[in-house]
């Protein structure tokens, strides 16, 4: 699939969420930040919000799920139409049971790591999921310092993928630039989050091109 970027519309301007949409048109996915203030110190948007996004954004919908209990409320993402639905694995009670369910609505599967979790103990259920999502900043706010030490994992994370002949994409989300991006595609990562970095941008859309070539490399 090679190199997609996904602008994250944490950083983008909340009463204009169709215009901040179309404004990176020439993005892969549309990253949307659910926040429940429970999993993290944050509150941003939910189901109602997606379900008013899906037919008002030209790309698909990459939902990233920063919530208690996901396996009550992520299947209704699916259910809704989003691409991909993105759960916290520190938050799943079943996690192969839910790739299943998400799978079967017909979204895409992905798996996310705080920074302190390891992804060895998750080898066996790669085969169950589309995506891992390696955070590399702790979730919760956009705007962060990228974290160097998530390198390794995205790395081992790579590895891992290649040594069972998998096709799941590897996303890195927090601290994405200009500045950090080649060291995420050099260690193995495909999908790539940036909030601050676009949408604080002048022109959202001339970065989301300087992205995705610097990350070609
Ligand atoms: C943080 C969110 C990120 C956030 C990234 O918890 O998951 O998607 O929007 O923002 P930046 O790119 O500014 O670090
Ligand atoms: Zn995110």
């Amino acid at each position: 699939m090679g190199v997609q970027i996904s602008p994250s519309i944490l950083s983008a301007d909340f009463a204009r969420l169709a215009d901040a949409a179309a404004s990176v048109a020439n993005a892969d996915w549309l990253h949307v930040d659910v926040m429940d203030n429970h999993f993290v110190p944050n509150l941003t948007l939910g189901l109602p919000v997606v379900e008013s996004l899906l037919p008002a954004s030209p790309i698909p919908l990459d939902c990233h799920l920063m919530i208690e209990d996901p396996d009550r409320w992520a299947p209704a993402y699916a259910e809704a139409g989003a691409q991909s639905v993105t759960f916290h694995v520190e938050a799943a009670h079943a996690p192969i049971r839910l790739a299943r369910q998400l799978r079967s609505l017909g979204a895409r599967a992905g798996m996310a790591l705080k920074p302190a979790t390891p992804i060895e103990p998750y080898e066996d259920i790669l085969s169950e999921l589309d995506m891992v999502l390696v955070m590399t900043v702790e979730p919760g706010f956009g705007g962060q310092k990228f974290l160097d030490v998530c390198l390794p994992k995205v790395r081992r994370t790579r590895e891992l993928v290649s040594k069972h002949g998998l096709e799941l994409w590897i996303q890195v989300d927090g601290g994405i630039s200009p500045e950090t991006i080649e060291r995420c595609a050099e260690a193995g990562a495909d999908v790539f989050v940036a909030g601050s970095a676009v949408y604080r941008a002048d022109d959202p859309a001339r970065v989301v091109d300087e992205l995705r070539r610097l990350a070609e490399g």
